[in-house]
């Protein structure tokens, strides 16, 4: 299953997602303008939204009440893709120049907070005021993630439980919001949110695990971002934890290199290759499994519908995706 399948009876409003986004974008000033637009063109999978409508399905669908949450999930993980490419010095995103690249850091950082601005004044439109703590811990949360990440950078004594607390905040939580809020606007009762707010948790950490896994095995094609860069720059992800574990020599070759990276470079092929012969694509692939299953099962307590089934879709899809 594609995930051009599984967007296919969604096409019309996601389009009408896409517009208000762009008009929400067209931004008073010009740099600023061009920078947001520059990212939003250059495309995205736009999962969230995604997410969003496919709960709000569970309840009562009004488009132009759940504009209000899609809109701001997307430009939420827009501006921190935007500061993430500020921090992972990265100059390459879905397939185009990140804007710390085509312009600089200090615009980057200004359009991040711009589209985060843009995020929040359009929650504001709401008439459900309980978004509103639900999105600010979100966000909060996505900093403590990004902030732990750079706090354990370079240090290979890492526990699987510091990975996934880190992922937790950075990734999953931003899609459980996207769940959960689908099905608060849509009125459902609070039995199917709590479903779908774990449904997201869990979703969104298979999400991320996969993200990490295609880091070593994805291609710059397939990605639209360089791949093998994870480890360069010190970011250590289960792949990396598990291969160190399984061999030694790979450990203390890292750990050299963690301890001083310009002293001791590391050979990302050769890197890759021992991370993909020491087993930890499959035991990765497994966890994001263990993660999509528990995903799943959350569906279970639910009214069966043609959306749930699109929900475990996409959960399956998170499991085995390459792009
Ligand atoms: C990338 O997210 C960052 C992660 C949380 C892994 P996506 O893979 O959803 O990025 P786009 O929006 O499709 O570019
Ligand atoms: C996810 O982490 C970024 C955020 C949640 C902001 P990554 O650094 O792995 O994202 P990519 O790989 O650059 O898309
Ligand atoms: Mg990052
Ligand atoms: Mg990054
Ligand atoms: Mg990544």
């Amino acid at each position: 299953m594609t995930l051009a399948e599984i967007y296919k009876d969604l096409r019309s409003d996601i389009l009408k997602l896409e517009k208000e986004i762009e008009t929400e974008v067209g931004a008073e000033h010009c740099i600023l303008r061009a920078a947001s637009t520059h990212i939003l063109k250059a495309g995205g999978k736009r999962i969230r939204p995604v997410f969003v409508l496919l709960s709000a399905k569970y309840g009562q669908y009004n488009l132009e009440e759940i504009k209000k949450v899609a809109v701001p999930l997307e430009l939420i993980h827009m501006a921190s893709l935007v500061h993430d490419d500020v921090i992972d010095n990265a100059d390459v995103r879905r397939g185009k120049k990140t804007i710390k690249s085509k312009w600089d850091n200090r615009v980057a950082m200004y359009t991040g907070d711009y589209i985060f601005a843009k995020a929040t004044e359009i929650a504001t439109f709401s008439s459900y005021p309980e978004i509103h703590p639900i999105l600010a811990h979100a966000m909060r949360e996505m900093c403590i993630g990004e902030v732990e990440q750079l706090r354990d950078q370079f240090i290979t004594e890492q526990t699987l439980r510091q990975y996934l607390r880190r992922i937790k905040r950075k990734t999953a939580l931003l899609i459980s919001v996207s769940c959960e809020l689908g099905a608060v606007v849509s009125e459902s009762d609070e039995s199917t949110q709590y479903a779908l707010k774990w449904y997201g948790y869990y979703a969104g950490m298979a999400f991320q695990i996969t993200d990490d896994i295609l880091d070593f095995v994805g291609t710059e094609k397939e990605l639209g971002k360089p791949a093998g860069s994870d480890l360069i720059q010190g970011n250590i992800t289960y792949p990396a934890l598990y291969a160190m574990q399984k061999n030694p020599e790979f450990h203390s070759k890292v750990q050299r290199y963690m301890e001083n990276p310009g002293s001791y470079p590391l050979n990302v092929k050769e890197s890759v290759n021992i991370i993909r012969q020491s087993g930890a694509v499959e035991a990765s692939k497994a966890l994001a499994d263990q993660y999509v299953n528990k995903a799943v099962k959350m569906l279970k307590g639910i009214d069966e519908s043609p959306e749930q089934s699109s929900l475990s879709k996409i959960a399956s899809y998170i499991g085995s995706r390459n792009f």
